[in-house]
């Protein structure tokens, strides 16, 4: 592969399916070499990046586990002695109202979502603080954050509450380390068909809309839900050459819905 992130090696967690996957699959087109890691197997994502021509491996990891963390990004900086990007992707949606939310329930998102991007982020920008610069920029971090991190979601506060802190850890993180030459952005996705979660193989499949999409559709200025290319593609940028002044930022990747 030749492209733009030829070169480059690249950490994209929760590789295995959904939106990791898809990025994933765009950075290894554009010459990156990509550590693709999950807690399931992310060997069928490593096999089509191969297939395509693209390079690749495939690493299982718990990111609510910091000394995981600390293995995964040791061996990712191993492959070239050198960590260029992380795309902080791997997270659970889901949730209830304050009333019905456990300590439990709290927890997990919070672990999931936050605290996994935080001790990601952490690790990887330890990394990169002792890598030489090029055009100005040490390395690049995105975090995966959501439309519903910006507004208020009906019965998902676990989840909500998660997804804003990411959007703050970003534009704190990026504050603190930019004269580093550390690059940090988010991703706030609207609803991306995955065809993973319930009611969207049946909406891909046969055009059925459940209440869920319906829903979702009513929201979007566009007159179609996303999909998984959207986000690789603001991924892409994020993680490239091209984004040396672009630090602290949340794209809103959700076909208007936020700006509604
Ligand atoms: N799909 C959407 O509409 C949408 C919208 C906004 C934000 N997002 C965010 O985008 C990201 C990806 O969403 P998706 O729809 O592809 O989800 P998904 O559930 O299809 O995929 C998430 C992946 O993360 C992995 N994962 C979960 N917990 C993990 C852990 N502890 N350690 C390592 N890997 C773990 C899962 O195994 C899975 O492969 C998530 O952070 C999600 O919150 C998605």
């Amino acid at each position: 592969m030749t492209g733009g992130l030829t070169g480059r090696t690249i950490v994209v967690t929760g590789a295995a399916a959904g939106l990791g996957r898809a990025i994933a699959l765009r950075l290894a087109a554009d010459g990156a070499t990509v550590v693709a890691a999950d807690l399931r197997s992310s060997d069928s994502t490593v096999e089509a990046i191969v297939a395509a021509g693209g390079v690749a491996r495939a690493v299982t990891v718990d990111v609510t586990s910091a000394s995981a963390i600390e293995s995964l990004i040791e061996e990712a900086a191993g492959v070239t002695g050198r960590l260029d990007a992380v795309v902080n992707n791997a997270g659970r949606f889901g949730g209830s109202r304050i009333l019905d939310t456990t300590d439990e329930e709290w927890d997990h998102y919070l672990d999931v979502n936050l605290r996994s991007t935080f001790l990601m982020t952490r690790a990887a920008i330890r990394r990169m603080v002792d890598q030489e610069q090029r055009d100005g920029v040490r390395g690049r971090i995105v975090n995966m954050a959501s439309q519903l991190g910006i507004t208020g979601p009906p019965a998902a506060l676990g989840y909500a509450v998660a997804k804003a802190g990411v959007i703050q850890l970003t534009r704190q993180v990026a504050v603190d380390y930019g004269r580093e030459g550390i690059v940090v952005n988010a991703i706030a996705p609207g609803r991306i068909i995955t065809g993973d979660h319930p009611g969207e193989r049946e909406y891909l499949d046969e055009g059925t809309i459940d209440a869920a999409t319906e829903f979702s559709l009513s929201r979007t200025p566009f007159s179609r839900l996303g999909v998984p290319e959207d986000i690789a593609g603001a991924a892409a940028f994020l993680v490239s050459d091209d984004c040396r002044f672009v630090s602290g930022a949340v794209l809103a990747v959700d076909g208007g819905w936020t700006a509604y």
